[in-house]
């Protein structure tokens, strides 16, 4: 899993190759300036399907070239627009004669680099806050008078640049949102793109479509008929492989790369025997079967155990299991003969990831385990998800006829079942946690709160504990349930699942599951806690 990646990466060619599929698309650009929220602001335009891509602060104009750009955000982020070395707006962004729509800090650079003032406030504002428009603008048209918003920034504009003037206020700034409509520049003094501002989207639709005169092209039928045709320009004849994990991104890239070019693909579905109930016979039964698609389903279950037997250290099941994928995956590759290409479901946010810290090449997914593959494999990547946020991959699952099962799952880690039982793993206690998972996964669904809900499972804790059923006393597990509410995996928060579902779950798992006999509730957040037990 350390090695070197092998394959050559389109994303690391940067943008405007010929097969992209954003090419021509009006795009909206988020220049990053560390903020928190800088993903969000591109899925928030997205939804208005609009393209979005987001920058770091200090890329070079050409890196949007090939581009149709309509405009740019500033996003927020923590420095100080006086601050010794605090990032700052390009000149070519200005120089562009765009629309710009500053955001916190990004606001508080318009005003410092256009030639306004800025000054630490006197009233810190963090956390919510009311507006209300002071002058009519096309950034705030159709929205009420009073609106609440999410602040959060130290600093304030106290003297806006020439041009620009206030279009509304709060209690504590009388320039919450600064316009200079004749250039379509604006400030917001509060983040619009969180569900705490609820009118933020409109706003950023007013920018987008009105400000910038974006039509919105970004569709799911528009993205697969291009992503299509980039994928048969860039395999032409070739044979493509691609590794099915169960996962959500995988099968969408197989689905799309099938679409493409058909029988020259060929997925290797590797059962690890740590799939949840139900999981293989999924996997194999849509794509073999439903989708016709050629399939190397590989039952290596007992290989994995075998590995596993008496390891209890985290990181040595994940290893283990690692090196056994990578084992079993090149076995089967090799036989494939001619593959050149692989084909992996790499998102958007881990092409930005990798970009904004300077390496600029896609991430290699660790629970694909491709960067192992050996040096006599050389194959190029195929990454057609690579422009998409996971919200839109679901969409354009579900207009590739995927199920909704399948493309509505909950992310599930690589190592599988094996990082959710503690201690050693064996077949008897994966069963168990088989068991109490698909029951808390039916109660979820049946509250109707799966999508809601980041993940949501069991966890087979290492503790045997004293209980009594009828007339006898058990001594059996205790089981632990986990759910979670989030925007990515960075952070989360444990769920406050209604305690009527807890009970139904909790009845369900100890009468139900054979060997467990009591259930527990998570109730930590991410930090301090993780997501995953181990
Ligand atoms: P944690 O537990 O670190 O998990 O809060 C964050 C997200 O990553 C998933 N996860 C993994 N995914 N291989 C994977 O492919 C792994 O070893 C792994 N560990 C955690 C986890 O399910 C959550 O979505």
């Amino acid at each position: 899993m350390e090695a070197p990646p092998l394959t050559e990466s389109p994303t690391e060619a940067g943008r405007a190759a010929a097969d992209d599929p954003a090419r021509g698309h009006e795009t909206v650009v988020v220049i990053d300036f560390g903020a928190q929220y800088s993903m969000l602001i591109a899925r928030r335009v997205r939804e208005l399907s609009v393209y979005c891509e987001v920058i770091p602060f200090d890329a070079p104009a050409s890196r949007v070239d090939g581009l149709d750009v309509r405009g740019f955000i500033l996003s927020g982020g923590p420095a100080s627009v006086y601050a010794e070395g605090a990032p700052q707006t390009p000149l070519w962004v200005y120089e562009s004669g765009k629309p710009v729509l500053g955001i916190c800090y990004g606001m508080q650079l318009l005003a410092h680099q256009l030639g306004g003032r800025v000054s630490p406030g006197t009233e810190r504002e963090f956390g919510p806050a009311s507006i209300r428009q002071s002058a009519p603008s096309p950034l705030l048209a159709g929205l009420p008078e009073d609106m609440d918003v999410w602040m959060s920034h130290g600093d304030r504009v106290e003297v806006m640049p020439p041009g620009f003037a206030p279009v509304a206020e709060s209690a504590n700034s009388p320039v919450a949102v600064m316009a200079d409509i004749a250039r379509g520049y604006y400030g917001l003094q509060f983040h619009p793109e969180v569900v705490h501002t609820p009118r933020g989207a409109d706003m950023l639709r007013n920018f987008v479509r009105d400000v910038c005169g974006c039509e919105g092209t970004w569709t799911p039928g528009n993205f697969i008929d291009e992503a299509v045709a980039a994928v048969r320009a860039q395999v032409g004849t070739g044979r493509v492989i691609c590794g099915l994990s169960g996962g959500v991104d995988s099968a969408v890239a197989a689905a799309l790369v099938h679409r493409a070019i058909g029988d020259q693909l060929t997925c290797i579905f590797v059962d690890n025997g740590l799939l949840r109930a139900g999981e293989a016979e999924q996997v194999v039964a849509t794509f073999e079967r439903h989708m016709a698609i050629n399939l190397i389903h590989v039952e290596a279950e007992e290989q994995f155990l075998a590995v596993l037997a008496e390891v209890t250290n985290p990181e040595t099941k994940r290893k283990r299991i690692g090196e056994t994928f990578i084992r079993i995956f090149e076995r089967e590759a090799r036989k494939i003969e001619g593959a050149n290409f692989l084909c992996q479901g790499t998102l958007y946010p881990d092409v930005i990831e990798s970009g904004s810290h300077g390496a600029g090449s896609a991430v290699i997914k660790t629970h694909h385990n491709v960067g192992g593959l050996p040096a006599d494999m050389k194959l190029g990547l195929v990454e057609p998800l690579r422009w998409l946020f996971k919200d839109e991959v679901r969409r354009i699952g579900e207009a590739l006829g995927l199920q909704e099962e399948m493309v509505w799952r909950h992310p599930f880690p690589g190592p599988g079942l094996a990082i959710r039982v503690m201690g050693e793993v064996t077949r008897e206690k994966l069963e168990m946690l088989r068991g109490a998972d698909l029951i808390v996964m039916d109660e979820i669904q049946k509250a109707g709160l799966y999508r809601s809900i980041w993940q949501s499972f069991a966890v087979l804790t290492d503790t045997k504990t004293v209980g009594v059923m009828g007339d006898y006393r058990t001594y059996g597990y205790a089981v632990a349930i986990r759910a979670v509410v989030a925007d990515d995996a960075m952070t989360a928060d444990w769920a406050k699942l209604p305690h009527d579902l807890l009970g139904r779950m909790s009845n369900r798992i100890v009468n139900e599951v054979h060997g467990i006999n009591r259930v527990v509730y998570d109730i930590t957040s991410k930090p301090p806690g993780t997501i995953e037990w181990e």
